[in-house]
């Protein structure tokens, strides 16, 4: 039987600043005692649409060009001086090896400079723990996830239940045996001739769409743990595709949107499936929704629908929030910090791949 704890989330007394360079974003945020002050991007979307996804060096050297102006315009836009800051949050796993690095380098500088302390965050942890931060015009007090809880971690890189009794105490229950959600996604979008990244352009492509059209797989068959797989669905959505176009030649946009409202649903489906599952192994009654691929609607309401009728309660990631950003970073970096969980610069790296759970060394 699960235990549950009302007590408010911990949070550092005071701004701290959150660096994310684990991708394609140069992100930068400012929380305060769970409330974001500022979130600024400099996206890199566009240099890496015509190579059709990340080029690994064409995002480490941009995130070196962005970083500083980055951190000065979300100082600006919070109204703060380095001075009035308390702490400094940064990804140091996983993610691309020298984008993160960027991060990691300038966050140990900040820190050193300014003296602050700082917390070295894992980002889907951070993904997860957005659910608990408060944007600008909601209040500090509106209700929050109980701990523990369940998360559901998507994104473009990750597809992964984890258990959460606090922010510094992640565990994975279960995760992608290949591609994650986002990948799935992406990769049916490409074929389909979207840019990268296509799920939000799915999403949309979806709503005229019929979901019912080509059966596509929901999910492996004679499985009962908490693993996930999307690599069947994929190669399934391109055979269809390969199959209308040797039919009659370009695909119209009817068949576009069947295909894109297809994947979706088959999707949405299994991780609905599987939270559910989870649910009811855990006995967990709160389950946080986080990572890109939460920005969803169709999964948002898949799940929020799937869990009440289980009296369950979903709580999906304000979608400002889904994506990469630099506030997530803050907020679970405020938390941290105010366990005393503040990194040694020292033991500060970059670590590319990490499970949830694996966090860095910490004071
Ligand atoms: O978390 P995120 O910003 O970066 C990673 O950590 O990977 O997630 C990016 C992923 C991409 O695969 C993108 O296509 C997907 O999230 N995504 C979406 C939506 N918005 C972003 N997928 C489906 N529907 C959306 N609305
Ligand atoms: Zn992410």
């Amino acid at each position: 039987m699960a235990t549950y704890t009302t007590a408010p989330v911990p949070f550092f007394d005071g701004p701290v600043l959150g660096i994310e360079t684990s991708c394609d974003e140069t992100a930068v945020g400012v929380v305060d005692r769970g409330q974001v002050l500022a979130m600024r991007f400099a996206t890199q979307v566009p240099l890496h649409q015509r190579f059709g996804g990340v080029v690994p060096e064409v995002a480490s050297r941009n995130h070196l060009l962005s970083i500083l102006p980055t951190v000065v315009a979300a100082l600006d836009d919070a109204g703060l001086q380095p001075r009035d800051l308390r702490g400094i949050a940064v990804t140091d796993r996983p993610g691309l090896a020298g984008a993160l690095l960027v991060g990691v380098q300038t966050a140990a500088c900040l820190s050193a400079l300014l003296p602050l302390p700082l917390a070295a965050v894992h980002h889907i942890e951070a993904h997860c723990w957005a659910a608990m931060l408060t944007l600008p015009g909601g209040s500090s007090t509106d209700e929050k996830p109980q701990l523990p809880a369940l998360a559901l971690a998507v994104s473009g890189g990750h597809t992964s239940v984890l258990r959460i009794d606090g922010p510094d105490r992640f565990a994975v229950l279960g995760e992608t045996l290949d591609d994650a959600a986002g990948e799935a996604f992406d990769k049916v979008g490409k074929r389909l001739g979207l840019s990268y990244p296509a799920g939000p352009q799915v999403e949309r492509l979806a709503r005229g769409g019929d979901p019912s059209r080509f059966g596509l797989p929901r999910g492996m068959r004679g499985r009962a743990d908490l693993a996930f797989s999307f690599s069947g669905l994929k190669t399934a959505a391109r055979q269809a595709i390969d199959a209308l176009e040797a039919d009659g030649g370009p695909l119209r946009p009817a068949d576009v949107a069947d295909v894109c409202a297809s994947l979706q649903a088959a999707i949405v489906a299994q991780l609905v499936t599987i939270c559910l599952r989870a649910c009811r192994e855990t006995g967990l009654r709160d389950l946080i929704v986080g990572g890109g691929v939460a920005a969803n609607e169709a999964l948002r309401d898949g799940l929020g629908v799937a869990l009440a009728a289980e009296g369950a309660r979903c709580w999906p990631v304000p979608t400002r929030l889904c994506t990469d950003n630099g506030a997530m970073v803050a907020g679970l970096g405020s938390s941290l910090l105010a366990l005393g969980h503040a990194t040694d610069l020292q033991h500060l790296d970059a670590v590319p791949t990490a499970r949830p759970g694996a966090s860095a060394r910490r004071a």
